[in-house]
């Protein structure tokens, strides 16, 4: 039975929470401890950022290095749980190093806002007729999407015309769209905010209904691009640089391939999307439509030999990024780790980013394409299970190694070499 008189979660205070976690889950007092652990997030500012908050949870955080973008040398914050990843983006950037860094450019900060209108009784009376009203009104519009924002601003709006494909065959809406320079902000508050703001008056003018309201995570006015040169010399020849591009070849033309091959990708520009704060939801949505551009989900990177039969890897991607607003602000670590990269604006962090997935994507295919990516990932895997297993640290390297010799990385195995030495 439902207690209607118990307290709501989101009116407990934190020991609350805890006291009522502890009444239905027998949790012991180290277990607890875990959900206190303030340390960089007071619990203040967690409660105020999401709903019936109990603690935090911490992922590791490491340092990608050798990357030169733009002739500017970088230390790349990377928070992310999977072992490997850090390692094969500083590789790949020390390789690139040597033909000159990576070269990026990005375009402005533009977000695209969309107002969906029907009409909810019928199909449209007449929907060219709303959209010329729409038009002529749209000086007026952008003025008043520009009094939410100092620092964004509206600098088009224009009109589409979309057909419904469901079985319920609402006919023809038109969306409204606007274009807003964000600035440093990633800007999804600014341009929801802009959306809301215009669509009564859209309303009015068109004698129409509007139902949403949103801007769009499909960030195509916010392009990136990234391209590195990695040097046949430093990589293993030209069989090597062959059998990269039958991976390329590979993950272009089949969506399965594909989607592992991005997944790659995204290792890279999530874990520093996450260091930085970034919502890294909006970018994975947006990268993963933007593989499907053309109507088939391919490859977002780009891999050809040059005519010195180097290998030269690009990629393109949408990329909403902010160095302000959002917990840019607010996260004492988030704030530390853009300081880390000393960047000036969000084109510039996603330039960096658009490197560090280009780079991970490099090493993860090499290593498929040459030794298979097990090797190494055994060797940290099989470290992490010595430590689990209880070794001392100076034990780690020499247990782990016997597992990898012997072929059986696991926990009990750990222990048996530990009681045997
Ligand atoms: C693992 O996290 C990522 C890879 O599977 C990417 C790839 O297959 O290209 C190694």
């Amino acid at each position: 039975m439902i207690d209607l008189n118990e307290k709501k979660i989101r009116d407990m205070n934190h020991q609350e929470r805890l006291d009522f976690i502890k009444n239905r889950v027998d949790l012991d007092v180290d277990e607890i401890s875990l959900f206190k652990d303030n340390s960089i997030l007071k619990f203040e500012d967690v409660n105020n950022m999401v709903e019936n908050a109990v603690g935090t949870f911490q992922i590791p955080l490491g340092i990608a290095n050798n990357f030169v973008i733009n002739d500017k040398e970088y230390l790349i914050p990377m928070a992310i749980e999977e072992p490997s990843v850090i390692a094969a983006s500083s590789n790949a950037a020390k390789i690139v190093k040597n033909s000159g860094g990576f070269m990026a450019k990005s375009s402005n900060s533009i977000m695209i806002g969309q107002i969906q209108l029907v009409s909810i009784d019928n199909h449209f009376k007449d929907v060219d007729k709303s959209i010329k009203i729409i038009i002529e009104n749209k000086t007026e519009l952008i003025n008043l999407a520009n009094t939410k924002s100092k620092f964004a601003r509206c600098i088009d709006l224009q009109t589409r015309k979309i057909k419904d494909e469901t079985i319920n065959n609402f006919g023809t809406m038109v969306i409204v769209e606007i274009f807003v320079d964000t600035k440093d902000a990633m800007g999804a508050n600014v341009v929801n905010t802009m959306c809301e703001s215009i669509a009564p008056k859209i309303e009015s003018l068109t004698k129409e209904q509007i139902i949403l309201k949103i801007l769009s995570n499909y960030a195509t006015k916010r392009l990136v691009q990234c391209k590195g040169i990695f040097p046949k010399s430093l990589i293993g020849g030209d069989q090597m640089v062959k059998r990269i591009l039958f991976s390329y070849a590979f993950a272009y033309s089949d969506v399965y391939r594909a989607v592992t091959h991005n997944k790659g990708i995204m290792n890279g520009i999530d874990s520093v999307a996450i260091a930085t704060g970034q919502d890294f939801r909006a970018i994975e949505s947006g990268c993963h439509a933007y593989a499907c551009k053309d109507g088939h989900y391919r490859s977002l990177t780009k891999w050809y030999k040059d005519s010195n039969g180097d290998l030269v890897g690009e990629i393109e991607i949408p990329l909403a990024v902010g160095i302000v607003g959002g917990i840019t602000n607010i996260h004492p670590l988030v704030k530390t780790c853009l300081k880390i990269l000393k960047i000036k604006s969000a084109q510039e962090l996603s330039m960096v980013i658009a490197a560090v997935g280009l780079a991970q994507n490099f090493s993860a295919i090499r290593a498929l394409a040459n030794e298979g990516i097990q090797k190494g990932h055994m060797k940290l895997h099989s470290k992490n299970i010595a430590k689990i297993s209880g070794a001392s640290l100076g034990q780690i390297e020499k247990i782990s190694q016997q597992m990898i010799d012997e072929g059986n990385i696991s926990v009990s195995r750990a222990k048996e070499i530990m009681e045997h030495r």
